[in-house]
């Protein structure tokens, strides 16, 4: 009898091990989590790649290319969504929370997907579009049916101040008030982005409780995550106080104003708490869309000792143009110490791409690669975005009528929209780039896909993806990149270098921010590291496999990255 208590009591300890080793495995010896050693990756599905010809990409498509994503180095997807929608903004605005758009599949093809990723250990992170639904949500259409609606309140319904007078001055960042007049029921609803994405009024619980159940719903089918779509105007002042309004006009033909009444409320934050309790109950990860414009905003979003979102996405890198060798620096500074963990990003589907951005014309390739090997090697996550790895450029419409993105028609030709930076992905050199079987891609291939693609760049050591494909496997190896602090070591307007000590050895990188050839001085003995570095990955052509790291010779836009051991004393 004892002995079988034993052996109860041992096999309960065993399983104890075995759920604490589980649990245990999500950190690493430093205490961090999965997503704090992930590379991200989001896909846009419409233009990733099409598997049935109709010129529209879907999950067959991105399960097709699973292999790819895996071999570049990539740990999760973020999809841009993909559940049904009427597409006015091309997913964002979704009238069925719980489904797939059946332009990208099915929810079968969607479970096949996620086992696909997992089975090459990618993470799905689905985007969850809190501030608004579309108006074809049935959650909108019995809203607007009668003042009775049980879902009256779910959205935000105000009389006018007179006859075709809106509530009050709010403008929709796409453009125009931010109201909408409906003669059904005599009043106006609010929307801050397209008059088709009401948004939700997350002051009543019913919404909340609707909104959090949604999350519960897709961690229980196995996503690791959510990205949460414009979470900085969930809430606005009940009181509909005014905007300032500014001098000039904005490229809608609107007075300018700072949203201050519509934007950034308090409650935000403590939503946002409530969420991540949601997704703590399922060691889910939480990324912010947070257009946060400076350093005390972004520390917000981590919640200022309250558990937050693990993953608000600093965008702050990508105002900064002309490169800067300065401002970068002060930003990953001050980020480095805003109390979470540092989320990097350059490029999205509503920014012009990177490579447009910063590419000088001249130097295109050595610019990618050196902002690779500079936002892939810092403390912190970065979030990529597809083609950025082979140095994808904007193809934007010349003409309104080619333009989809409402936006773009509306302010044209001051905003061409975002079709720009949502072409096809460019998988290879052949017709519509290998993007899809049928004739007509929903938007046209940049004509560089010639050369800018998969397979050509794959073949070709020295291209801009053989490059990110070097950096993100150092990455993922690499104690001191994986665990290391951050360091700067130099003031250098043109260059920027750091540390990454971890232990006994250091990752250096160094990066020339310039169009002429530097030659720099690193004082290293001052860390206590030898000035003979091993060279691990750089884009330089003229680097010895061991180069001295306290005075080195920068080609134009050159990123050196590699290793310093230790003086020993
Ligand atoms: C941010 C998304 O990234 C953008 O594409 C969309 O238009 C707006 N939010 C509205 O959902
Ligand atoms: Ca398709």
């Amino acid at each position: 009898m004892r002995n079988i208590s034993l052996l109860i009591v041992a096999g309960f300890l065993v399983t104890m091990t075995a759920a604490a080793q589980t649990s245990k495995a999500k950190v690493d010896p430093q205490g961090h989590e999965w997503w704090q050693h992930a590379v991200f990756y989001e896909l846009y599905p419409r233009s990733f790649a099409d598997s049935n010809g109709d010129g529209i990409g879907d999950l067959n498509g991105i399960a097709s290319k699973i292999p790819y994503l895996k071999d570049l180095g990539v740990d999760a997807i973020w999809i841009a969504p993909c559940f049904p929608s009427p597409q006015v903004d091309f997913g964002y605005d979704v009238s069925d929370y719980e489904n797939i758009d059946p332009m990208y599949g099915t929810l079968d093809d969607f479970d096949k997907l996620q086992k696909t990723a997992n089975d090459s250990s990618i993470k799905i992170i689905l985007d969850f579009v809190v501030n608004h639904t579309s108006d074809k949500h049935k959650w909108f259409t019995d809203s607007a049916s009668s003042k009775d609606s049980k879902y009256r309140d779910w959205y935000i319904w105000r009389d006018g101040k007179g006859a075709n007078q809106p509530p009050n001055n709010w403008l929709s960042t796409f453009g125009h008030s931010a109201w909408k007049f409906d003669p059904k029921t005599n009043q106006w609803y609010y929307h801050y982005f397209y008059t088709e994405q009401p948004d939700l009024n997350w002051r009543n619980p019913a919404v909340k409780d609707a909104m959090f159940d949604v999350t519960r719903w897709w961690y229980k089918r196995g996503v690791a995550g959510f990205r949460l779509d414009a979470v900085d105007t969930l809430y606005e002042d009940p009181n509909l106080t005014d905007n300032p309004v500014q001098p000039g006009k904005n490229k809608y033909g609107d007075p300018n104003m700072e949203p201050v009444n519509n934007n950034k409320f308090p409650e935000v934050h403590t939503t946002l708490q409530e969420l991540r309790k949601v997704a703590d109950d399922y060691n889910a990860v939480l990324i912010g869309e947070t257009w946060t414009k400076n350093i005390d905003e972004l520390k917000q979003y981590y919640g200022g000792g309250q558990r937050e979102l693990q993953m608000p996405m600093d965008f702050m890198f990508t105002k900064v143009n002309p490169l800067s060798a300065s401002e970068f620096r002060r930003q990953v500074a001050a980020v480095d110490k805003a109390g979470g963990w540092p989320v990097f990003v350059i490029s999205n589907h509503d920014i012009v791409r990177a490579a447009s951005r910063w590419g000088d014309g001249k130097h295109n390739a050595q610019i990618n690669k050196m902002m690779a090997a500079f936002y892939l090697t810092l403390r912190g996550t970065p979030i990529m975005y597809y083609g950025e790895e082979l140095g994808m450029e904007n193809h934007d419409p010349t003409r309104v009528e080619d333009v989809k993105d409402p936006i773009g028609v509306t302010g044209w030709p001051q905003e061409k929209g975002r079709d720009g930076e949502r072409t096809p992905m460019q998988w290879n050199g052949e017709k519509n780039a290998g993007f899809t079987t049928g004739n007509s891609p929903w938007l046209p291939v940049t004509p560089a896909y010639k050369t800018q693609n998969v397979e050509s760049e794959s073949k070709d050591p020295d291209s801009v993806l053989s490059f990110y494909k070097q950096v993100l496997a150092l990455r993922h190896k690499n104690e001191q990149l994986l665990e290391g602090s951050y360091v700067s070591i130099t003031d250098d307007p043109n260059v920027i270098a750091y540390l990454r000590p971890y232990q006994d050895q250091a990752v250096l990188v160094v990066l020339n921010m310039s169009a002429s050839q530097l030659k720099i001085k690193l004082d290293l003995a001052k860390q206590g590291f030898g000035a003979e570095a091993k060279t691990l990955v750089t884009s330089m052509k003229k680097v010895p496999a061991q180069a001295s790291a306290s005075e080195m010779t920068l080609e134009p836009y050159g990123a050196y990255i590699g290793e310093l051991t230790k003086v020993v004393k």
